[in-house]
């Protein structure tokens, strides 16, 4: 802390309480970072689940990693905890509806029951149409807050030139070609 010491910011001086946001100001803060739309899928013996989720970040280039931040109550989480692996399915820009089906609470049995899909390495569920695939086996999982970063390392791409859908202010969005 010496160099923050240097430039006379004295951390001590902070209310602990004022330093922290409410939710609705995380809310509308992170509403303004656009990002694109994945489904996040696993597979265990005979069955598979997955969810939407929109925290892809890219971690490391060299070994391959990757991580999504899963909601601690999203049943998606035990699936991935159970098979140690893990299939990120960009969704291209006329994917919207599966987007809406994988965040459904209604629909969240048998999710994958009417959805078209196969698989790469790992076995995890590789949704027909996805923009790109990321298929992973576990790296690391850590605890964060309400949520577990889980880190993937990519072992498998399958890359398309498709559109990808985007989030912003929680709505979906499309690119604009002409910008
Ligand atoms: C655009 C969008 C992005 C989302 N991103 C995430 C995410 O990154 N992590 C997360 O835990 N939930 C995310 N969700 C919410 C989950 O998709 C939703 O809670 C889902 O029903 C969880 O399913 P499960 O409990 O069956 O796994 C997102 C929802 C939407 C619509």
């Amino acid at each position: 802390m010496n160099y923050l010491a240097g430039a006379g910011f004295a951390l001590g001086a902070f209310n602990q309480s004022a330093m922290r946001v409410s939710p609705e100001n995380f809310r509308a803060a992170l509403g303004r970072w656009a990002s694109g739309v994945t489904v996040v899928t696993a597979r265990f013996k005979q069955g598979a689940h997955g969810m939407t989720a929109s925290s892809l970040v890219s971690v490391s280039l060299s070994p391959a990693l990757i991580s999504v931040c899963m909601a601690k109550d999203a049943r998606t989480l035990e699936w991935m905890t159970a098979s140690q692996a893990f299939a990120v399915n960009v969704l291209s820009s006329e994917q919207e509806s599966l987007s809406r089906h994988f965040s459904s609470a209604e629909t969240d049995r048998d999710r994958l029951k009417d959805v078209a899909f196969g698989e790469l390495s790992t076995g995890s569920p590789v949704l027909d149409g996805a923009a790109v695939v990321l298929d992973c086996r576990m790296h690391a999982m850590h605890p964060a807050g309400d949520h577990v970063l889980c880190i993937g390392e990519v072992v498998q791409t399958r890359v398309s030139d498709k559109a990808p859908l985007l989030f912003y202010r929680g709505e979906y969005r499309r690119l604009d070609p002409k910008v």
